[in-house]
């Protein structure tokens, strides 16, 4: 299983490269690894697994961020009704792509971590409001999903994973609590 110490920080090459794209079929490689991915997210949330192994609770992980650099990515959404066992979003994406995205922007109200950055960093990250992606998923099959709210910013998050870059970079670097124009905060007002 992942646990923190897989996890490499910022600081470390593999995550400023691009990706290399992932081919079909998939190795079981790959295959084991997304599995490993998503359950490290799903732990990641579940607070006796994550005290026992000391795992910081996430959202979204890249491979890059377990030294792997290659194009594929974890996001799991837990339901915000309690009641339910059934995630809010839980996706693996395989060679994801921005294919189109609102000029509308969003950001989240208290900026954004990460597995790979062990402090905290104040700033608004101006995502895309709606974006569409495509990507593989692990039986090979090709989708096109237009997301909005809090899985498009996740999921933007993730793949910049893929390009290199990371969230603070997005911040802007001489106002950082400055509302880009146009903006809106997610949460507010929807
Ligand atoms: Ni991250």
């Amino acid at each position: 299983m992942i646990t923190m110490n897989d996890i490499i920080r910022e600081g470390h090459p593999t995550l400023r490269k691009i990706a290399e794209k992932v081919d079909f079929p998939l190795s079981e490689d790959i295959k084991q690894l997304a599995n490993e991915l998503l359950q490290f997210l799903i732990n990641s949330q579940d607070p006796e697994i994550a005290e026992e192994y000391e795992l910081r609770a996430g959202v979204g992980i890249a491979a890059p961020q377990v030294n792997v650099s290659s194009q594929l990515l974890a996001v799991y959404l837990s339901s915000a009704d309690e009641e339910s066992d059934e995630p809010e979003f839980s996706r693996i994406m395989i060679n994801p792509r921005i294919v189109s995205h609102s000029v509308q922007q969003t950001c989240l109200p208290d900026g954004e971590g990460c597995l790979s950055v062990d402090r905290e960093i104040e700033g608004f990250v101006p995502r895309h409001k709606r974006i569409t992606v495509e990507y593989v998923d692990l039986d090979g099959e090709k989708h096109k999903e237009r997301l909005r709210g809090l899985p498009a910013i996740v999921v933007q998050h993730e793949i910049d994973h893929l390009n290199g870059v990371m969230f603070y970079d997005r911040i802007d670097p001489e106002n950082p609590l400055a509302l880009p124009d146009g903006i809106d905060v997610l949460g507010s007002g929807e």
